[in-house]
């Protein structure tokens, strides 16, 4: 316990909640908005969410289904036609599913969450990347268990070494966590070592979260191969995805999980005990973007390939900048070490310096981890015009430090 004080009451506090991380990026972004407020004009590139809108035909089932009433509570783990809807997608992407095994929540964030509460004991560890999104290690923590972190390295372009990963394994180990196309490297799991890691997995015993909310986001020609697809996998796998990236509906709060069969009652439960269900208008909108038109998306994976493009070009081009285009995700995470080193500062120290001398807002590798230390991440989410400005100040900014 520890307590926390107002002007006269003292509130005791359980420990878990000390435990909870926070994301840089929405950090960050909250200091760009009050710099904003102040009257700045702020360029943004650290928030991992597309400039594009949410297409007219998602929005219009979700009016749609406002008119027609559907206002009320429903089920916790969501309604049979979106998870239907999504059981069809999945299948038709290779990964075997049926809606029993769907558990739609808002975001996929809950599923990260819930996986840690159901899997995790005190004392029990969790691999996950470093670089990393950050909400891993932070619902690790609060479940009472023990991050351990696998190194992902620019110089096997940021894929996990399979061989460290099992090294690290303990009788305790309990959780493999996998990202890919992974935020913040844009690093993609090929098959030979997805199929290593399954075989892993099921000689230690270990459940798989499988975070591939980024799939569609994959500019290496084949389409990123799911550990899902893998014999055996399935029962063994948490299949974390949403519609946050595909369909540019970050503000929706819509994701789903696909889970073993034991776990997802247990899912469903802990929706019923957090937040009850998922606005029904909301999962209609969400089973037009699945069984629409895809058009909308493709017109978003072109537009991303030729920012992915200008955005690797432009940073290669800043002296002591190292990049190499990144396979998936829509991130930049350019190794600045040289720059950070000759000026003597952190990774941190050269975000907060951009933010506030040059209005540019970009995350610090060091908000994915340890290992992030010599790294910035860029969005290139963000419109041409704005990257291309942001790129400018970053050169600018670059160049004007001790070299
Ligand atoms: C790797 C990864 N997983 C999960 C999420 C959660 O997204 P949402 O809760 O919007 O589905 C994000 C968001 O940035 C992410 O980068």
């Amino acid at each position: 316990m520890t307590s926390v004080s107002s002007s006269a009451v003292q509130l005791p506090l359980a420990s878990r909640i000390e435990r909870l991380r926070t994301e840089g990026a929405f950090e960050v972004l909250a200091r760009a908005r009050a710099l904003e407020q102040q009257g700045q004009h702020i360029l943004h590139l650290e928030i991992g969410e597309p400039d594009f809108q949410t297409a007219p035909h998602i929005v219009e089932a979700a009016v749609r289904a406002l008119h027609n009433g559907e206002t009320k509570y429903g089920p916790a783990g969501g309604i049979l036609e979106l998870r239907t809807a999504i059981a069809n997608h999945l299948t038709s992407l290779g990964i075997a599913a049926a809606p029993e095994n769907v558990v739609v929540t808002p975001g996929s964030k809950p599923i990260l969450l819930y996986a840690a509460l159901a899997l995790l004991e005190n004392g029990d560890e969790a691999l996950i990347p470093d670089p990393a999104y950050p909400i891993y290690d932070s619902v690790v923590r609060f479940a009472g268990a023990r991050p351990v972190t696998y190194r992902l390295d620019a110089s096997s372009n940021f894929a996990p070494d399979v061989d460290a990963i099992a090294a690290s394994i303990t009788s305790r180990t309990r959780v493999l966590v996998l990202n890919t196309p992974q935020n913040p490297t844009g690093g993609v799991i090929d098959e030979g070592r997805l199929t290593a890691l399954a075989q892993l997995a099921e000689e230690n015993d270990l459940t798989v979260i499988a975070d591939e909310i980024y799939r569609p986001f994959n500019y290496g020609g084949a389409p990123v191969r799911s550990i899902l697809t893998l014999p055996g996998m399935r029962e063994r796998c948490i299949l974390v995805d949403g519609f946050s990236k595909a369909y540019a509906m970050t503000g929706w709060r819509l994701g789903f999980g696909l889970l073993p069969t034991p776990l997802a009652p247990r899912f469903a439960l802990l929706a019923l005990n957090d937040h009850a269900c998922v606005p029904a208008f909301v999962q209609r909108a969400g089973i037009a973007a699945l069984e629409g038109t895809q058009e909308p998306l493709h017109a978003m994976i072109a537009e991303f390939t030729a920012r992915r493009q200008l955005v690797a070009e432009r940073l290669a081009a800043i002296p002591g900048v190292r990049i190499a285009a990144p396979a998936g995700a829509f991130y930049a995470f350019p190794d600045v070490s040289a720059i950070t080193a000759a000026a003597g500062i952190s990774a941190a120290q050269l975000a907060t310096k951009l933010l506030a001398e040059y209005g540019v807002a970009l995350l610090p590798g060091t908000a994915f981890g340890a290992a992030g230390e010599g790294y910035l991440r860029l969005s290139f989410a963000t419109g041409r015009a704005d990257l291309d400005r942001a790129l400018a100040l970053v050169h600018e900014c670059f160049t004007s430090l001790p070299s």
